[in-house]
């Protein structure tokens, strides 16, 4: 069978069975061609709480699939491969969450959305990497501090406070995302050599070194619709983030030329997933063992934190 037929016979069943698809701009092309909403991690939480239909399937990593569930209790929630997580939300634990609590009582902890529900349900408010300056701007006139806690991402963290003015103490200051923190300032100057009238656009996650030598720094959708609005001038685009985002573009923006920062720029955590897994789900919806579900004493907690963000967004 090929992958054509195998989507079209995907399509057939989540009309079928009324199953909503979610996407990251990290997954495999072939998933985002039959997701009903492919988004970064912010739109996809705005979307998830929208939902109206009784199942969910989630492509992206666990913590995403935690916030679906969290955000929609009575729904069912599933992820093709229970083993696709994200390896930088391992580096913030609820205990170390209160340890930086003891030290610093009068600040709000800030948690990025890529971190366990269980670290979620420890902090004041959320924030992805579309939203952290407004995130911790607000939070700053809120608790009327001019300093937060900030974990797990000590990039983020470091971007965050460079941006807002508003000191951001990293927790843990090691915190990092391994696809991102590969990229390093000697393949931007290298692409720059190549292409020298391209548009260079970076992630956050990115190291404080190589952010400075990009012309843009942004989450995934704010790098896609930079592309999107760019003048019909604006051909060329080096892009320093996950494989997925550029494999999106090439689609969405043909007259347009993109130019990975570097090769292999690969999360495989988020390609852990493929349309076999989804064709299994979609034929087995019953089957809790790939059900995300928060126990419900920690979704009461980390509940608030999200919404809070969603409000702020
Ligand atoms: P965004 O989609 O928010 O840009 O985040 C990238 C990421 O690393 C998700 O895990
Ligand atoms: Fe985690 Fe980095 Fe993969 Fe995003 S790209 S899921 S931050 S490891």
């Amino acid at each position: 069978m090929t992958t054509k037929q195998l989507q079209e016979e995907l399509l057939t069943l989540k009309k079928k069975n009324q199953v909503t698809i979610l996407a990251h701009y990290y997954q495999p092309i072939e998933i985002q061609e039959i997701a009903d909403y492919v988004g970064d991690s912010l739109g996809l939480s705005q979307k998830v709480s929208k939902i109206n239909s009784e199942y969910l399937i989630f492509a992206g990593v666990d913590f995403m699939a935690e916030t679906a569930s969290i955000l929609n209790q009575d729904k069912h929630v599933l992820i093709p491969n229970y083993e696709s997580c994200c390896p930088m939300a391992a580096f913030l634990t609820p205990e170390l969450v209160r340890e930086f609590k003891n030290e610093y009582p009068d600040l709000p902890v800030v948690v990025y959305v890529n971190s366990t529900a269980t670290v979620k349900a420890e902090s004041d408010i959320c924030c992805t990497s579309s939203n952290a300056v407004k995130v911790v701007n607000n939070i700053g006139i809120e608790f009327n501090v001019e300093s937060v806690l900030f974990g797990p991402d000590a990039n983020l963290a470091d971007y965050t406070e460079q941006i807002s003015g508003i000191r951001c103490i990293p927790m843990p200051d090691i915190g990092h995302c391994y696809v991102h923190s590969q990229i390093k300032p000697e393949h931007l100057m290298e692409m720059r050599k190549k292409f020298p009238h391209a548009n260079l656009l970076v992630h956050p996650e990115c190291t404080r070194k190589v952010r400075e030598l990009a012309d843009f720094v942004g989450s995934t959708a704010h790098m896609y619709y930079k592309v999107k609005n760019s003048s019909s001038n604006d051909i060329d685009f080096i892009i320093g983030t996950e494989i997925g985002l550029i494999q999106r573009m090439t689609q969405d923006f043909p007259e347009k030329n993109f130019y990975p920062v570097m090769d292999k720029l690969i999360c495989y955590n988020m390609k852990k997933h493929n349309l076999e897994l989804i064709k299994y789900l979609l034929e087995n919806l019953d089957d809790k063992t790939f059900e995300v579900k928060v126990p419900a004493e920690i979704a009461k907690r980390a509940i608030k934190p999200i919404e809070k963000m969603l409000d702020f967004s």
